[in-house]
């Protein structure tokens, strides 16, 4: 037993350091992104913040920077190397400098359809590519829906032929440069804050979005016509940086990766809803015409693209290929 001395002691010492624990300074995490808050990336941001900040009070702190407010597109995946961020979650068409396989997800016609995808990103092969990255010190935390995209343009775009010689603004992503070439468009790889801008100038005459980016972005005011292709996916991987995640307590990374599970299961049952709703909302405006291509339109543009597959088969691999193509059967 200790002596009354020692205990008063020890119950100073140990309420000391119970207040050194308590007035110990919350983690931060900063988390950067390019887009509105009200889109499918925008929401997921801020639920993050808003569970991580009421199950680990004062532990975590989170700031959501939206809109390219703190870094854009080209700077966050520096931004998160350097330590400047923690938590990015950048379109799947950026990583290409990081890991050649991830560009399977800019294929054009690859996956029929959201649910598609959901099985690839869920198979072993699809989780396989959130851990391509961890020699880089990037580790991958979930994928996150947007949804498929459209094509938008001042001219209406109903036959590969209709987008020859236009100018179309690109993610940085040789394979939607690729895929653009194949029907004769010329690309221009643009940062997501400029595109507004380039539309509206006619630095380039198109882009490819999906509905929710084009209508936080006001890029159906600029454009005129809408196709809805739906040729390609844009999703997200969030990503953080693997010293600063594997350097967290224990406890504090379970909770954070239980949380992003819950948030991820959110974001990716929302997307749709977020894109259909922007989709009426941009009808609503009344700029712009969507075009529903006909079966035969969209095999004209499905052939016209397809060929890039075989360019970049060699990089990604012809068996991951075949896994995602796998996806598309229900099992
Ligand atoms: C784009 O640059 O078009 C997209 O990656 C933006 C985004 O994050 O949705």
């Amino acid at each position: 037993m200790l002596k009354p001395a020692f205990k008063a002691l020890a119950c100073a010492l140990s309420l000391s350091a119970a207040t050194l624990v308590q007035a110990a300074d919350p983690i931060v995490i900063k988390f950067s992104h390019v887009v509105a808050e009200q889109t499918p990336k925008g929401q997921g941001a801020l639920l993050f913040k808003k569970l991580a900040e009421e199950r680990l009070p004062g532990r975590v702190k989170v700031e959501v920077y939206p809109n390219s407010s703190l870094f854009g597109d080209g700077k966050e995946m520096e931004a998160l190397l350097l330590g400047d961020v923690q938590l990015i979650a950048p379109s799947l068409a950026k990583f290409e400098q990081y890991t050649k396989q991830v560009q399977i997800f800019d294929l054009p016609f690859l996956f029929d359809d959201m649910a598609a995808v959901d099985r690839f990103q869920r198979s072993p092969e699809g989780q396989a590519l959130l851990k391509s990255m961890e020699d880089k010190g990037i580790t991958g935390l979930a994928y996150w829906h947007n949804g498929l995209k459209q094509l938008s343009a001042n001219k209406p775009l109903r036959e590969p032929k209709d987008a020859r010689g236009l100018k179309f603004r690109v993610q940085a992503s040789a394979v939607l440069e690729e895929q653009f070439k194949a029907v004769r468009a010329n690309p221009r790889k643009m940062s997501f804050a400029e595109v507004y801008q380039g539309l509206q100038t006619g630095v380039v005459n198109g882009a490819e979005n999906p509905y929710s980016n084009i209508y936080s972005q006001k890029m159906h005011e600029v454009q005129k016509y809408i196709t809805e292709s739906n040729h390609g996916l844009l999703d997200y991987m969030l990503i953080t940086n693997t010293k600063f995640w594997s350097g967290l307590p224990d406890d504090v990374r379970s909770e954070l990766s239980k949380i992003v599970e819950e948030v991820t299961a959110e974001v990716n049952k929302q997307a749709d809803d977020l894109n259909q709703g922007d989709k009426q909302r941009i009808l609503a405006a009344g700029t712009t015409e969507i075009i529903t291509l006909t079966p035969e339109q969209r095999a004209a543009w499905r052939e016209a693209m397809r060929p890039v597959w075989k360019k970049f088969e060699g990089e990604i691999g012809a068996d991951l290929i075949k896994a995602a193509e796998a996806a598309n059967q229900a099992m």
